[in-house]
């Protein structure tokens, strides 16, 4: 998605916005550009495609400056190309203009905007924003109220940076909706739409709420709501390290963060179980005695956030005995949900920014039901607006395909089903103890996993020229056989498609050729010998089996083509341990095709439009 940065200080503007926006690549993007103040006028430089290739333009013509705006922009309205770049600005050039998110009304203002003779360069939303601007300030407005003026006409979730040339040392922001944070350096500020663009540079980090705007110069730093009324930024120290963003040795991220989990794992359940073997979630204490009156749950969630959701809802039926609905964000908002006072919504994003989910969010409070978020990221959107939020404890999720935030997502379902039985005595202390030394073990359980990759990084060239591939499980492994086909599709762009193993026979089984591999989850469970019957109708399709199974297992393996064995566990923890194989399976694919794991086409880490 795009992001902004911004600057007034006294470094050299141009290395401080482009080492910002490389900072900001992972969450994916199709051009770059950047605005900066000269001592009279203002200097564009904008590209399309890749930093790289903004930095070859900036070193044929470069700029000097100290005050300056960068983007990088994930085309919603208009194609990639150099012209619907970011930075956009008014006809005299003399206001530049960077924006995330949509403007939902902005073809009428583009037609109230063209009726008065103005000329638009772009197809984008956000040019109107510097023609707007430049209107207001034609009709004698000072740059304050024409800003204030804008803010209250465009609709959407936005956060916007303006530089006006007659204001050489300000940079102006403001957002309604979208992130935005200020970074306090030594005679210098910061602008960013996420943190990990200002780490480097400074410990202190002010986060905007929505319907806020200000300005900054290198000394000054000034922060209102709408109405023009004055607010304390309160500046707190950051404490993301270097290291966390950093891929300390390996090829991607993504690899890097799948053995992560490992060690998420561990932190985790030291943090979550204590010392009599009880589960905690410190976060929940008010609303301990809310929780057990709750009498539906509903599960609001993208992507792959949503697959985990779908395993919360086995968690929470089986341990809690909570009707529990799994629901597609992007839907909820639209369908007027029934709801009744005790439904109680769960809101899980990684990002925490997810637009989607966010509405959904929006559309609880509508009803007023109560919302708990599950977020990676507990300054983000999501976890402010809800009325508690549970953090993940991932660690910042570089790599666009997300995998130890779903596995981290999935043990904070399970640790919170079992805490919720717990508050309504519906486990014993025996059954509680077995519960915890089994989770227990699975720190160990991921890392003999990882420590096998090698076996499935061989098996990826067989699959460089697949076109399709079918993935299947059932009950808790329906969502990993969902998760796996995501997975390998964004990354691999093989098509693949994941099924629950009843639903197969019923259609998708047409697609089995001797060309398709089909990913069959069998490990040891009430439902194995449903598994081995999928399995044996694709082999007599002359399908291509790929089995993920629990270890010593003979059946399943006897018909594979490929084989990977996980540990035993419960088939409740079992999703944990299957997704792994499954996260390396399409990274591997993805490498061995020559993709880029990290930053696949098209692909955003955090998707903040709807
Ligand atoms: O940040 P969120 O968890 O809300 O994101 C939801 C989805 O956009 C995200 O999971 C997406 O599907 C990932 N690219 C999957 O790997």
């Amino acid at each position: 998605m795009c992001g902004i940065v911004g600057y007034a200080g006294n470094k050299n503007v141009e290395s401080v916005l482009i080492v910002g926006l490389a900072c900001l690549e992972y969450r994916g993007y199709d051009s770059a550009g950047i605005a900066v103040v000269d001592e009279d006028e203002i200097i564009i430089r904008k590209e399309k495609g890749k930093i790289k290739a903004l930095e070859a333009l900036l070193k044929e013509k470069p700029v000097k400056g100290k005050v300056g705006l960068g983007h990088t922009r994930w085309a919603t309205h208009g194609e990639p190309s150099r012209i619907n770049a970011h930075p956009h600005t008014n006809e005299k050039n003399t206001i530049a203009v960077v924006h995330n998110g949509i403007i939902e009304n902005y073809i009428d203002l583009k037609n109230e905007l063209q009726s008065k003779g103005y000329r638009f360069q772009s197809s984008t939303d956000t040019e109107i924003i510097p023609h707007l601007l430049n209107d207001e300030l034609k009709s004698g407005k000072k740059i304050d109220d024409a800003l204030m003026s804008i803010y209250k006409r465009i609709i959407g979730k936005w956060a916007i940076a303006v530089v006006f040339e007659s204001e050489p040392d300000k940079v102006f922001f403001a957002q309604d909706g979208a992130p935005l944070l200020i970074g306090k350096g030594k005679n210098e500020y910061f602008l960013a739409s996420d943190l990990s663009a200002l780490i480097r540079n400074c410990d202190e980090v002010a986060y905007l709420s929505s319907k806020q705007w200000g300005f900054f110069t290198k000394e000054q730093f000034q922060l209102f709501n709408f109405e023009g009324v004055k607010i304390e930024a309160e500046f707190k120290k950051q404490e993301l390290k270097w290291e966390e963003v950093d891929k300390i040795g390996f090829p991607h991220y993504m690899l890097k963060e799948i053995h992560e989990q490992t060690s998420i794992f561990r932190r985790v359940l030291e943090k979550r179980i204590n010392d009599k073997n009880e589960i905690e979630f410190t976060e929940l204490i008010a609303s301990k005695e809310f929780l057990t009156k709750v009498n539906r749950f509903v599960i609001q969630a993208a992507g792959t956030s949503l697959h985990s959701g779908m395993i919360g809802k086995h968690y929470l039926e089986q341990f809690a005995k909570v009707q529990t609905d799994t629901d597609m964000s992007s839907e909820f908002r639209y369908r007027n949900p029934v709801v009744e006072g005790d439904t109680m919504i769960i809101a899980i994003s990684q990002s925490g920014e997810t637009a989607d989910t966010l509405a959904s969010v929006h559309e609880a409070k509508a009803k007023f039901l109560k919302v708990i978020s599950m977020v990676n990221n507990v300054n983000s959107t999501i976890a402010r607006e809800s009325d508690a939020f549970i953090d993940t404890c991932a660690g910042v999720e570089i790599g666009v395909a997300s995998t130890k935030a779903f596995t981290a997502q999935v043990l904070h379902l399970f640790l919170f089903s079992i805490y919720l039985a717990r508050l309504k005595w519906m486990i014993t202390d025996e059954q509680m103890k077995e519960i915890v030394d089994e989770v227990k073990t699975l720190p160990t359980k991921i890392e003999s996993i990882l420590q096998r990759a090698s076996e499935i990084e061989k098996w990826a060239k067989d699959f460089v020229s697949s076109k399709d591939f079918v993935f299947l499980g059932r009950t808790y492994n329906h969502p990993i056989a969902l998760e796996g086909a995501l997975k390998l599709k964004e990354i691999s762009y093989i098509h693949a498609s994941g099924y629950a193993g009843g639903e197969f026979k019923h259609g998708p089984i047409a697609l089995i050729t001797s060309d398709v591999p089909v990913v069959c989850i069998a490990n040891k469970s009430e439902i194995y010998p449903k598994m081995i019957s999928n399995i044996q109708e694709i082999k007599a399709r002359n399908g291509k089996i790929i089995s993920i199974v629990t270890e010593g297992d003979t059946s399943a393996k006897s018909m594979s083509d490929y084989c990977f064995e996980i540990p035993d566990t419960h088939d409740f923890l079992s999703p944990i341990l299957s997704v792994i194989p499954l996260q390396l399976l399409s990274y591997y694919v993805s490498v061995a095709r020559s993709c880029n794991p990290d930053q696949p086409r098209n692909l955003a880490k955090a998707v903040t439009v709807e």
